[in-house]
C-alpha cells in the first residue's frame, strides 16, 4: 500500500481525478473485456474529484460509454428519489452530467423487498463484469469504508449493515435531525473492496487524521476497517496534510 500526501485538499482531489481521468482515457474495449469497472462512493470528499470528472467530459477530453460503475452503498428504507439517498447524490452530483448510460449504472436499492437477495445480486452482477478494476473511497472518522463499520469481517460480501451511533452522528449533517437518519444500509463488503485491483482511498482534512493514523500506521485489524487496505497489493491512499497530521 502507498501513502501519497498532497498539501491541500484541492490536490488530493485533483490527483484521483487525473487518475481516474487517465484510467477512462487509456481503456480500450475488447471482446473480452468491454467495460472500464469503477466502483464509486458518495458523501461530502468525492464532491470536488466528480466535479473535474463532469469538466473533463464536458470539455471532451473524456466518455463514459466504456465505463460501467457500481456504488459502495445506499440507505436502507430510503426511495432513490429521497434529497438523501445516494441514488439522488450520484444523479446531482455526476451522472446527469456525463453520457454514462443508465443501463451501466449500479446502485443498490434502499426501498428492494428482499435486502438479502438485493446483497447477492448485487455481488453477481459485479462478478459478471469481471471485478472491479478501480475502486475509489472515502473514509469514516471510526475507520469505515463504504458502511463497513469497524467490526465487520475482511471477508464481507455485500451485506445489510447497521450504522453505529458514531456514523449516524456524522452523517446527521445532511439531515434534519438524527432521529431521520436511516439505522441501517446496504453496502458492499470488505471482501468486495479488497478483490478490486485497485482501491484509493481518500481522505480530507483533520477530521479524518485519526482514522488514516489507525489505517495507515496501526495494526491490521477488523476493528479499523480501512486498515486492511494495508495489505492490498495496489492499494492507495491519498490525503492532504490535514488528514496526514499524525502520520508526521
Ligand atoms: P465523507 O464520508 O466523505 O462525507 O467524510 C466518508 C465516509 O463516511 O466514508
Amino acid at each position: 500500500m502507498k501513502v501519497l500526501i498532497l498539501k491541500t485538499k484541492e490536490e488530493a482531489c485533483e490527483w484521483v481525478a487525473n487518475h481516474l481521468i487517465l484510467a477512462i482515457k487509456e481503456f480500450k474495449p475488447t471482446p473480452e473485456k468491454k467495460f472500464l469497472v469503477l466502483g464509486l462512493p458518495t458523501g461530502s470528499t468525492p464532491v470536488p474529484v466528480y466535479e473535474k470528472l463532469v469538466k473533463a467530459y464536458q470539455n471532451n477530453e473524456i466518455s463514459f460509454k466504456n465505463v460501467v460503475t457500481f456504488n459502495m452503498d445506499e440507505y436502507l428504507g430510503l426511495a432513490p428519489t429521497h434529497n438523501q439517498s445516494y441514488h439522488y447524490f450520484m444523479d446531482e452530483n455526476l451522472f446527469n452530467h456525463i453520457d454514462l448510460p443508465k443501463s451501466q449504472i449500479h446502485i443498490l436499492d434502499g426501498l428492494a423487498s428482499n435486502p438479502q437477495q438485493e446483497c447477492v445480486d448485487y455481488e453477481e452482477k459485479i462478478a459478471s463484469f469481471g471485478g472491479i478494476d478501480i475502486q475509489l473511497g472515502g473514509i469514516g472518522e471510526n475507520g469505515h469504508l463504504a458502511f463497513n463499520e469497524p467490526g465487520t469481517s475482511f471477508d464481507s460480501l455485500t451485506h445489510v449493515q447497521q450504522l453505529t451511533d458514531n456514523t449516524i452522528e456524522v452523517n446527521s449533517r445532511f439531515f434534519e435531525k438524527k432521529s431521520d437518519v436511516p439505522q441501517k444500509a446496504l453496502t458492499i463488503g470488505l471482501q468486495t473492496i479488497f478483490n478490486a485491483k485497485e482501491v484509493i482511498v481518500l481522505a480530507l482534512g483533520e477530521k479524518k487524521a485519526e482514522a488514516v493514523y489507525k489505517s495507515v500506521r496501526g495494526e491490521v485489524s477488523y476493528l479499523c476497517p480501512a486498515s486492511m487496505i494495508q495489505n492490498h497489493s495496489n492499494g492507495i491512499f491519498v490525503v492532504d496534510e490535514a488528514a496526514a497530521l499524525k502520520l508526521s
